[in-house]
Order: structure tokens, then C-alpha cells, then sequence
């Protein structure tokens, strides 16, 4: 039997170099990364692991279609934030009279909805679509959350994938990814804060629901193969390696650096004073307020965990040794 093909979208990046990685290392299997510049440095690493490098960009219909040539599984991510820092969103919003972060959302459906129309071509071929999701905050919070735009654009071409492409759908399934465990080094706002009587505090979302912290670059692939091989498609899994209490990850994080930590809950003070953008700080509050209020998956009833979907458990990351393995002395 020839080897089966899974193309994988951000294969250069957290969440689609996981799944290329690992997919590179199963017998069976054949990948193609696509990526706008094949031949840059970081490919290399991907290419010595068995990864076929394809051009591609999301903003190019043509070129998806000719990357998701034979392709037997597709797993698709796209990237909110980087339309956050192009010039050119800013330019837009100002010309339309919107905010550059509903411009970025525009952006990011087209992407999602460029990928659905060209998988759709290849359903002869496709047995499985895996969509890295988030789930439509506007809808589970009965319209009281209208700027957590980096998780609507994603539900929304999720769900116009789901009404218009009930073929597709029927081999597609949706992986909403959790709260990243290194958004500390991403996040000003997320870096545990020396007090002057050398404890710590750590700012996280407040409320009842746990967090479901994830490891992009090692779990991504896991929960991916899990919805692959999983006989129903229409899934959607809530994707992490640990689902706890902030204040859980905040003890942890104390007991294994051998400090006092106690959780604040995030206001957005430090972010005004730092002169973040009046359309950011709604972007990041009402995403606190969402998750803080409705949970990271707004209590959707259908969500799954990885353990209902035969994910491999022992394989995920356990956040003891991830906090155990970061370089922390910049902090301390
Ligand atoms: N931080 C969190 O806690 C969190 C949680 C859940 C979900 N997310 C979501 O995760 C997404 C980002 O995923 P990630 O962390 O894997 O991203 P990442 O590491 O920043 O990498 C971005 C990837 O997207 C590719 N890409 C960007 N624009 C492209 C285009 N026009 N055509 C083709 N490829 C393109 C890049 O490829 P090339 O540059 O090589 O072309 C790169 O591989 C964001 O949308 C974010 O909202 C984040």
C-alpha cells in the first residue's frame, strides 16, 4: 500500500510543525508543510525530519488547490494576529471606518474560507480535514461578547464550512486549542511579577472554569492524530495536555521554582498605562471576560476531551516538567 499524504498548513509554526513532526515520524505516512518561503532557514529542521517544504499562502486560492493535490488528510490553522501588526490592516480600518481588529478578522475568514473551497476540490481523495478552532464567542455568550474576534473569526468559517460543505463536513472534524503554556513569553501582560517581598504573582482570567493549558509544539500532533483516526468526523475536541484552576498551575509553578505565588485576576491597567490600542484592550478583555464567564469552549455540550477521543494521554505534556524545562531566570 502506497504511504497516505497529510498536508499540513503552518507547518513552519507552533501548531502545524507539531503535526508535520510527528506525522514525518509514522510509518505510513507521507507530509507535505506548506509554507510562503520553502526556502527559508527554519524549513531545514522539517525537511531533515522527512517533511516535503511546498510553497503556498493562504491568500492564494490557486495555490492551496495545487498543495492539496492527493492529499488523504489536511490539517488547516491560520493566524489572527499577524494581520494585528500589517500596516496595511491599520490602513484599511481607517479607510472602512472599523477597527483593525475586525479587519483582521475579514482577513482571517477569507483565509479559513480559501482553504475550505480549495479542500472541497478533493474530496476524492480526502478521508479527513482537521480545523484548528475556537468556539464562536458571540453565539455561547448570548451576545454580550462582541470583540473576542480572534476566536470568531475561526468559529465563524467553521460554521460556514459545516452549512454550505455538507460533504466535506462529513470528513471534517474541529480542534479548538487550548491556552498555550509559553504565552507567558508572548504576552507582556502573562510574565509572573516579582513582588518587592520576593513573591510572585501570576495574572490570569478569573471565574470557575479551568484553564486548558496546551503545549503547541509537542501536543498539537497528538490530539491531530487522535481526530484523524477517530472513526466519526464532525468532532470537535477541546484541545490541552492539562485542564486546571489557574490557581493549580499557579502552585505547581511556586513548588517547582521554590517560591510564593499567588494568582491575580487581569485587569487591564498595565496594558492602558503601556499604551495598548483601545480596540486591543477590548480584544483581550472581553477574551478574559469569555473564558472567565462561558469557559474556553463557551460550554458547548458537543466539546470533547482528549481522552474521550483515544488521544495518547501519556504522549500530551505534563505542565510539572514544561515549567520544570523553561528558562525562568529572567523572571526570578
Ligand atoms: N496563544 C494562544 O494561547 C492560542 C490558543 C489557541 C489558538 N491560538 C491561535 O493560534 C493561531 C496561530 O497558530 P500558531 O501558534 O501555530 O502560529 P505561528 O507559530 O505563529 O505560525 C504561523 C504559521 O502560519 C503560517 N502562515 C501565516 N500566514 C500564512 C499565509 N498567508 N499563507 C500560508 N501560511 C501562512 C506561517 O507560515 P510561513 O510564515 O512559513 O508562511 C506559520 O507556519 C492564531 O490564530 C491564534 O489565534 C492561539
Amino acid at each position: 500500500m502506497p504511504d497516505k499524504l497529510i498536508v499540513v498548513l503552518g507547518a513552519t509554526g507552533l501548531q502545524g510543525g507539531s503535526v508535520a513532526r510527528l506525522y514525518a515520524s509514522l510509518a505510513g505516512w507521507r507530509v507535505r508543510g506548506i509554507t510562503r518561503n520553502p526556502n527559508k532557514d527554519s524549513c531545514t529542521p522539517l525537511r531533515e525530519a522527512g517533511v516535503e517544504l511546498v510553497a503556498g499562502d493562504l491568500d492564494d486560492p490557486a495555490s492551496l488547490d495545487r498543495a492539496f493535490e492527493g492529499a488523504n488528510v489536511v490539517f488547516a490553522v491560520t493566524d489572527f494576529w499577524q494581520f494585528i501588526q500589517l500596516p496595511s490592516t491599520h490602513q484599511k480600518a481607517a479607510e472602512q471606518g472599523r477597527e483593525p481588529n475586525q479587519v483582521a478578522m475579514d482577513l482571517e475568514i477569507q483565509q479559513g474560507k480559501n482553504i475550505i473551497h480549495a479542500a472541497a476540490k478533493h474530496l476524492s481523495t480526502l478521508q479527513r480535514l482537521v480545523v484548528s478552532t475556537l468556539s464562536d464567542s458571540e453565539k455561547w455568550s448570548g451576545g454580550k461578547i462582541t470583540s473576542n474576534l480572534h476566536f470568531d473569526g475561526k468559529a465563524k468559517y467553521t460554521q460556514y464550512l459545516k452549512d454550505n460543505f455538507p460533504d466535506l463536513a462529513r470528513k471534517s472534524s474541529y480542534l479548538q486549542m487550548g491556552y498555550y503554556l509559553s504565552n507567558w513569553k508572548s504576552m507582556a501582560g502573562m510574565v509572573p511579577k516579582k513582588q518587592e517581598d520576593g513573591t510572585f504573582v501570576l495574572m490570569r482570567s478569573g471565574g470557575k472554569h479551568l484553564t486548558p493549558y496546551v503545549d503547541p509544539p509537542n501536543d498539537t500532533g497528538y490530539l491531530v492524530k487522535a481526530l484523524v483516526e477517530v472513526k466519526e468526523a464532525n468532532t470537535t475536541l477541546l484541545g490541552y495536555c492539562e485542564l486546571i484552576s489557574n490557581e493549580k498551575y499557579a502552585a505547581i509553578w511556586g513548588k517547582v521554582l521554590g517560591v510564593k505565588v499567588r494568582t491575580e485576576v487581569k485587569g487591564m491597567e498595565d496594558a492602558k498605562a503601556a499604551g495598548l490600542p483601545d480596540f486591543l484592550i477590548r480584544e483581550v478583555s472581553e477574551s478574559i471576560a469569555y473564558v472567565s464567564t462561558w469557559g474556553w469552549d463557551g460550554g458547548d455540550p458537543e466539546v470533547k476531551h482528549p481522552k474521550d477521543v483515544g488521544v495518547e494521554m501519556e504522549k500530551l505534556t505534563k505542565v510539572e516538567e514544561w515549567i520544570r524545562r523553561e528558562d525562568w531566570s529572567g523572571v526570578l
